[in-house]
C-alpha cells in the first residue's frame, strides 16, 4: 500500500517505520524538520518498566484513576500490555536510556504513579534522545520526506481518504494514498501560554473534522503544573517533584496538601489547579523547591533544566524557583478504535492527535510517549485490515448550542484567541466565560475569509478547535479531571466511559 504518514513524533516516526517494515511504501510529511515537534522536548519520560511490587495491572490502575473514570479500559490495556514491546523496540533502535550502576533500567517516579516504572534518558532529554534515534531509523530506510509540508487538508473520495493536500513551497499540491496516518501532535497553541513549541496547532484534529471524523474528549486539556515562571516557557520535570522536590507558597507552606493527600504528587490537574489558586490568592508565582537534592544530583539528573534554570539566573540548588501552570497535552482528539483506525476509512490517527480513549478526563505522566509508540505500531499493522470488519463504537452527535449572548468582538488575532482560550477555557472555567469565549470565537468564525498562507491555516485551525473545546466545556456542566468548572466545586457526577455528551458534531 501506499500510504502517508502526516507528522514526525514517536507517534509518526513508529508508524512510518512498521510499515515500512511491514513492506508499505511509506511518505512522511512534516510540518516542519523531520523530529521538530513536541517529542524531541519531552522531559518526562516513558512508563512501562516494572520492578518486583509493580505489574502492567497496576500502572492500569494509575492510569484509569489519573483519567478520573473517563478512560477506556480496553485502550489502557492495550496500553500496558503492548508496552514493553515499545521500550525494547526503542532501545534495540538506539535509545540509551538511563542505566543503575548495575546496569539495569533506572527507574523513575512521577505523580500519580504509585511505583517508580518510568525510563528516562539524559536525565531530562528523554524525548530528545528517542527523536533521534527514530529519526535515525527512518533516514536508513528509503521511506519517502517531505519537510515544511504543511497539512492543509485530507483528500476524501466516495467516503475514504485517498490522500493530503499540502502547502509546500508557497504551492499547494495533492499527495495520493491508500492509508493515511495522522500523527500531528495536538493544540497547545490555543492558549496563551504553553509548553508546547511553535506550530503546535492543531491542524491534524481539524483537517480530520473537516474531513468528516469524530472527535472526542476536546474539553480535556492538560495544564501543566510546573512551568518556570519567568521569560519562554520552559518545563520543569514532574520528575524533579518525583524526586522529592515540593511547592512552597509565600510562608514556606506545602499549600498542594490543602487539596490532596498525595500534594506534590498528585495528579496533575489537582496539582495545577492548587498552584493557580495559591499564585492568584497571594499575588506572586508559588515555587519550586528542590534545594534538598543537593546540587551535583540535579545537575546529574536534570542537566537540561540545570542549564536553563542558570541561564535564567536562577540557582535552584539553593532557592527555590518560580513556577506557574501552562497548557501542555489534549487528552481529546480524533476519535481511533484499539488499531488507530478513525470513523473515517483510510484515515488512522495515532498519538496525542487521537483520542484512544487511554487518558480520559486527564493524562498521567509519562503515559503520552508510550501511547505514540504503542498505538502508531498498532496502526501501521492495521493498514491491511478492512474498514468494514472493525466494529467502531457508535457515538451519538450533539448540535452546537444556540449562543446566549450578541456584542461586539474585537477583530481576530491569534494572541487574542489565545488570551481568550487562556482566561476563559484554561484551569479554571465558568458557564458565562464559556459562553463569553463561544460568543466572541462565534463572531471571529463567521468574519474570516479563505486562508491561503501557513499562518491563516492555522489561525483557521485554531478558530475551529477553540469552538470545538469552548462547546465541549460548555456542554459538560460536572468538573471531572482536567475539566473544571468552579461554579461546581464540588464532587464530581459519576463518570462513563467515553462520555457521548463530549462527542462533536463535526461538520
Ligand atoms: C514532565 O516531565 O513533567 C512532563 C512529562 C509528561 O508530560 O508526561
Amino acid at each position: 500500500m501506499n500510504v502517508i504518514v502526516a507528522g514526525s513524533g514517536i507517534a509518526g516516526l513508529t508508524a512510518a517505520l512498521h510499515a515500512h517494515e511491514a513492506g508499505h511504501d511509506v511518505t512522511i510529511v512534516t510540518k516542519g524538520d523531520i523530529g521538530a515537534g513536541c517529542t524531541g522536548l519531552a522531559q518526562g519520560g516513558v512508563a512501562g518498566i516494572y520492578g518486583p511490587d509493580d505489574s502492567a495491572a497496576l500502572h492500569a490502575a494509575d492510569t484509569l484513576d489519573a483519567g478520573a473514570g473517563l478512560s477506556d479500559r480496553d485502550a489502557v490495556q492495550v496500553l500496558v500490555t503492548d508496552g514493553a514491546a515499545r521500550i525494547a523496540e526503542l532501545i534495540a533502535r538506539g535509545v540509551g536510556f538511563d542505566r543503575a550502576a548495575d546496569g539495569s533500567l533506572q527507574l523513575g517516579r512521577e505523580a500519580a504513579h504509585r511505583h517508580a516504572r518510568i525510563v528516562h534518558a539524559g536525565g531530562d532529554a528523554t524525548g530528545a534522545a528517542i527523536s533521534a534515534a527514530l529519526v535515525g531509523a527512518v533516514r536508513q530506510t528509503d521511506v519517502g520526506l517531505v519537510e515544511h509540508a504543511f497539512l492543509v487538508d485530507l483528500v476524501v473520495r466516495d467516503g475514504a481518504v485517498c490522500g493530503v493536500r499540502i502547502l509546500h513551497d508557497g504551492a499547494t499540491s495533492t499527495l495520493s494514498a491508500d492509508a493515511v496516518i495522522l500523527a500531528t501532535g495536538g493544540a497547545g497553541h490555543l492558549y496563551a501560554h504553553t509548553t508546547n513549541p511553535e506550530g503546535t496547532t492543531g491542524d491534524g484534529i481539524a483537517a480530520a473534522m473537516r474531513a468528516g471524523a469524530a472527535v472526542a474528549d476536546m474539553e480535556f486539556v492538560q495544564f501543566h503544573p510546573t512551568i518556570l515562571a519567568t521569560g519562554p516557557a520552559f518545563l520543569i520535570s514532574e520528575a524533579v517533584r518525583g524526586e522529592g522536590a515540593t511547592l512552597v507558597d509565600d510562608d514556606d507552606r506545602r499549600f498542594v496538601f490543602d487539596s490532596h493527600l498525595e500534594g506534590e504528587l498528585a495528579p496533575r490537574d489537582v496539582v495545577a489547579r492548587a498552584i493557580a489558586r495559591r499564585a492568584a490568592a497571594q499575588g506572586s508565582p508559588v515555587r519550586l523547591d528542590a534545594t534538598m537534592l543537593g546540587a551535583e544530583a540535579l545537575a546529574r539528573r536534570f542537566p537540561t533544566i540545570d542549564r536553563v534554570t542558570r541561564e535564567r539566573g536562577f540557582d535552584w540548588a539553593r532557592e527555590p524557583i518560580p513556577v506557574t501552570p501552562a497548557a501542555h497535552y489534549l487528552m481529546g482528539g480524533v476519535v481511533t478504535d484499539l488499531d488507530g483506525r478513525t470513523t473515517v476509512p483510510g484515515l488512522f490517527a495515532a498519538g496525542e492527535v487521537a483520542c484512544t480513549g487511554v487518558h480520559g478526563a486527564n493524562r498521567l505522566a509519562s503515559n503520552s510517549l508510550l501511547e505514540g509508540a504503542v498505538f502508531g505500531a498498532r496502526a501501521a499493522a492495521a493498514l491491511r485490515s478492512p474498514w468494514a470488519d472493525i466494529a467502531h463504537e457508535s457515538v451519538p452527535v450533539r448540535r452546537r448550542p444556540e449562543r446566549g449572548r450578541g456584542g461586539i468582538a474585537p477583530a481576530f488575532t491569534r494572541a487574542g484567541l489565545q488570551q481568550l482560550m487562556w482566561d476563559e477555557v484554561g484551569l479554571l472555567r465558568t458557564g458565562d466565560g464559556l459562553a463569553h469565549a463561544l460568543d466572541t470565537l462565534g463572531a471571529w468564525s463567521a468574519s474570516g475569509s479563505a486562508p491561503t498562507t501557513v499562518a491563516a491555516h492555522e489561525d483557521t485551525n485554531l478558530l475551529l478547535l477553540a469552538e470545538a473545546t469552548t462547546i465541549a466545556a460548555l456542554a459538560r456542566t460536572a468538573s471531572v479531571g482536567a475539566h473544571h468548572r468552579v461554579e461546581t466545586d464540588a464532587p464530581d457526577a459519576p463518570a462513563t466511559s467515553r462520555h457521548p455528551s463530549s462527542i462533536l458534531e463535526t461538520v
